[in-house]
């Protein structure tokens, strides 16, 4: 008997493994199911049945990706296993994600009518910092990988935006060499300087999501002319490509880290500002069409810190599955002297008045809240 009780004690207590999460603890070291802190920076998550999949970056030291996407595997959202990398980067050095390209923001989405998984994320390649602003896609058979990579691209070449005058279609780009920052160039860019600049290139696309509507339409939403204004585009209906049906979101709003979910018929949009890796005020959106108007609802982030939303920056809204129009920020805290110490902010979001709200919580789990406040 004293053996069993002996047996029954190492395995519980002195087994790591054993030890279950019960709640989130904003900000802390998130350890997975064996014991190593989660390496899932600027992610998203997919999920399917009873199973979340959390998809991110893996990050070393820099933000350099040396390894890939890497992918956990969670039936309750406080308690991740590693299920491994889902898209390698590449030791081929003529491979577009080659090791020491920048690969963010990783999204995936399961297409019903192909079967297949589809991971879009933010490509940079390799020695040209973040001048190619490329969206990149990948393909596998399952949630888990591996991925198969297939293409990157700046998307929307030589299509206007839904939501573009003709007369701004029309301007030549003479006389649109503004100085940064001044009145004259803001105003340019408003009338879509840099969409006439990248017309026949395509579009730039930085920090990213993917959006599946009730339809099954899915959407790639991106930061674009340089990181000054959103573009919301259309995705075709294998979630491979764009339609050519695209729109701009706030033009020159300086939108970055978008994450957008949707409540009755309402979309609604969480963004940071445009500081790089420092946080700043999170803006949120509401509307009633994808295509927009968006309307602008302000800072989402409620109480002490809210100014740089609780030292984080949005990556991803999950609606939580079977609790009823729970709704879940996911915001990283960065740590750019040491990528892989980044920190996992996720916090309820609350819609109070048809407006977004998140306030700070020490420690929080899902039994004790609903997003819908009277
Ligand atoms: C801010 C973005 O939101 C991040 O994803 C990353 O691209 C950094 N900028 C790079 O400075």
């Amino acid at each position: 008997m004293k053996l069993l009780c002996l047996l029954f004690f190492l395995i519980i207590v002195a087994d790591p493994c054993s030890s279950q999460n019960t709640f989130f603890e904003p900000g802390a070291i998130w350890k997975d199911t064996e014991g190593k802190h989660i390496n899932a920076h600027g992610g998203g998550i997919y999920s399917e049945g009873d199973t979340y999949y959390w998809y991110g970056e893996h990050k070393g030291q820099s933000s350099i990706a040396q390894v890939g996407v890497r992918v956990y595997s969670s039936s309750d959202l406080y308690n991740w296993k590693n299920e491994g990398i889902a898209l390698a980067v590449s030791n081929d050095l003529d491979s577009e994600i080659t090791k020491g390209s920048v690969i963010e923001r990783p999204k995936v989405i399961y297409n019903n009518k192909t079967g297949k998984y589809v991971m879009w994320f933010h490509l940079e390649l390799k020695n040209q910092g973040y001048a190619a602003a490329r969206t990149g896609v990948a393909i596998s058979d399952s949630p888990t990988g591996p991925f198969k990579y297939l293409k990157s691209y700046r998307p929307n070449a030589n299509v206007w935006p839904l939501n573009f005058p003709l007369s701004n279609q029309k301007r030549t780009k003479k006389n649109e060499l503004y100085e940064w920052w001044t009145p004259e160039w803001k105003a340019a860019l408003i009338e879509g300087l840099y969409v006439r600049r990248d017309f026949r290139e395509g579009q730039m696309s930085r920090d990213m999501t993917v959006f599946v509507d009730d339809d099954g339409k899915a959407y790639h939403i991106h930061s674009s002319e340089e990181n000054q204004t959103l573009h919301i585009s259309e995705l075709t209906d294998d979630y491979l490509d764009f339609t050519s049906r695209w729109t701009r979101m706030k033009p020159g709003g300086q939108n970055e880290a978008p994450a957008v979910f949707k409540h009755n018929d309402t979309y609604y949009m969480i963004t940071s500002g445009l500081t790089g890796w420092a946080p700043n005020a999170a803006r949120s959106f509401s509307a009633k069409s994808i295509w927009g108007p968006w309307k602008s609802l302000g800072n989402p982030a409620t109480g002490k810190l809210a100014q740089v939303t609780f030292n984080s920056q949005s990556t991803y809204v999950l609606t939580v599955n079977g609790v009823e129009d729970t709704f879940l920020y996911m915001g990283d805290r960065w740590n750019p002297k040491n990528h892989i110490d980044g920190r996992y902010i996720w916090l309820p979001i609350k819609i109070k008045n048809k407006k977004p709200e998140i306030e700070w919580l020490d420690k929080w789990d899902l039994s004790k809240y609903n997003s819908i406040q009277p």
